[in-house]
């Protein structure tokens, strides 16, 4: 009785660690990402709007950028004459949730199915 609550407490707190650990990429950018950039990557937020982000649904709007660009921004974060205009996510998304990320905003441009 006891050793099976036990186990199946195990699992939950397994299964609880494991998706603290690896967030997908829609909820990294509806956690860290949205209030800016907008949850349908469009920018129409107080701040994206007031900070003049890029519409990502517009794949044009990035078209100049390549992944490596996208994934050096998300990382590194973004500097205009040494101002820094939004800050870099390496300290809280590892190399491979930022790749995702990547992936996400090109996906918001991906034609309509
Ligand atoms: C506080 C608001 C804010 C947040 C939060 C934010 N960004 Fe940005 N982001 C900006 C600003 C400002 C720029 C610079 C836009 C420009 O130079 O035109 C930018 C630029 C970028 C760029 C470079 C391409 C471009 O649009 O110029 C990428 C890629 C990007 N952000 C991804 C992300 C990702 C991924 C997240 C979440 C992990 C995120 N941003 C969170 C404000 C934000």
């Amino acid at each position: 009785m006891k050793t099976k609550l036990i186990a199946s407490l195990t699992v939950v707190l397994a299964l609880g660690a494991t998706a603290a650990l690896a967030a997908t990429a829609g909820e990294n950018w509806e956690n860290h990402c949205a209030k800016c950039h907008g949850a349908d990557g469009k920018a129409q937020t107080k701040l994206g709007t007031k900070l003049k982000l890029k519409d990502y649904s517009n794949a044009a709007a990035l078209a100049k950028f390549t992944d490596a660009d996208l994934t050096k921004a998300t990382a590194d974060g973004v500097k205009e004459n040494g101002k820094e205009k939004m800050k870099g996510y390496s300290d809280k998304l590892s190399a491979d949730e930022i790749a995702a990320l990547v992936k996400h905003i090109r996906g918001f441009a991906a034609p309509a199915k």
